[in-house]
């Protein structure tokens, strides 16, 4: 595969993959372990990436995974080099850089991605280790007075800053403002603030000379609330977030990955696929780049047991094969209850091979 910033850019979006999401913070993960009553320790978390990493036939869905610092470090059971176990299938390692959101001075209930300090520095370690892309996450909430315009510029800013140190390093920088679904607020309200959102960090990315060829857009959807007493149908959401993204984002970006930002996950495979099918013109390609929604049955099937290895493995590669076909608009309820195994290949490349 070609190293080059823009042609690893155009492997994470190839046609039917997607990017796994698997950078919660150690603080992140353990909450989702507590839940299920499995014990964080180094090694359990060690165990768990490694699982989400080799399910048998992962890499005909699966582009890139993110890893957090700790994960780059770790090797598997068998002594290898985790980023080693993704590249040898064909995985591109990512990582991400960012150290958090903090309060945002002066702007009660609003945060700053930080991260910038000794970044550069930390790039090129990672890159050394294996890294061909990077992640930085800037959270945007919604009330009926926020975001602020500080907050919107300081995280546009911040995010156009990491993005051109990433090129600098030969990394590929996924850039993702992440507009939050908690609140009351509605699909209008929450595409208001995604297109502002976007047009602050499209206009700080040219300010500071990104070259979009070889960064990935990594948004939320056009969404109503968590709380709001009006759900958007699938299609209101599909034809709001299109809209959105062909109103705010250039045609020389290659893809944007969608996060999934707590939908529940065979939402999130449906929005996206009901997305992909518009009769709009789509620049770019649009894939995903899920956390949650693809971690969340797996998680639960392996529940921190050795015997249950196969069964979380399936459980992720079911959620990934469904959404790699969502990626295509190709998606289909049936595929639910259609539990092709990793093994089966005739299952594999029933839907993406034409
Ligand atoms: P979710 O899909 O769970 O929102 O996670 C994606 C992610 O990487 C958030 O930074």
């Amino acid at each position: 595969m070609s190293q080059d910033p823009e042609s690893i850019a155009t492997a994470l979006v190839a046609s039917g993959k997607g990017i796994l999401a698997a950078d919660e913070t150690v603080p992140t993960l353990t909450k989702r372990f507590d839940t299920l009553g499995i014990p964080s320790t180094e090694q359990s978390r060690c165990a768990y990436r490694e699982m989400l990493f080799t399910p048998s036939g992962i890499a005909d869905f699966i582009s890139g995974v993110i890893m957090h610092d700790e994960t780059i470090r770790q090797k598997s059971a068998g002594g290898i080099a985790l980023t080693k176990v993704l590249s040898n299938q064909g995985i591109l390692p990512g990582i991400k850089v960012d150290t958090g959101a903090k309060p945002l001075a002066g702007h009660p209930g609003e945060s700053v991605t930080e991260g910038l300090d000794g970044l550069r520095d930390r790039l090129s370690t990672y890159r050394e280790m294996g890294a061909r892309f990077a992640k930085w996450r800037a959270v945007i909430h919604i009330t009926d007075r926020l975001p602020s315009s500080a907050c919107v510029s300081a995280n546009a800013n911040a995010l156009a800053r990491y993005a051109a140190l990433c090129q600098e390093q030969n990394l590929v920088p996924i850039v993702e403002p992440e507009v939050l679904m908690d609140g009351s607020h509605s699909i209008e309200r929450c595409e208001e603030v995604t297109a502002n959102v976007l047009h602050a960090v499209f206009g700080a990315l040219f300010e500071q000379r990104v070259l979009l060829e070889a960064m990935l857009l990594k948004p939320n959807m056009v969404i109503a609330g968590k709380k709001c007493a009006r759900p958007a149908s699938v299609q209101e959401v599909a034809a709001a977030t299109l809209r959105c993204l062909r109103r705010h984002v250039p045609t020389a970006v290659p893809g944007i990955v969608f996060l999934s930002g707590g939908q529940e996950d065979r939402l999130a495979t449906v929005h996206l696929n009901a997305i992909n099918r518009l009769p709009e013109s789509k620049p770019w390609k649009i894939s995903f780049s899920y956390g949650r929604a693809l971690q969340d049955p797996a998680l639960e099937a392996w529940h921190g047991q050795d015997e249950n290895l196969k069964a979380g493995q399936q459980a992720l590669y079911h959620r990934a094969r469904c959404n790699g076909a969502a990626s295509l608009g190709m998606y289909t309820e049936a595929m639910e209850v259609d539990s092709a195994s990793p093994s089966d290949s005739t299952h594999r490349h029933e839907w993406h091979d034409d």
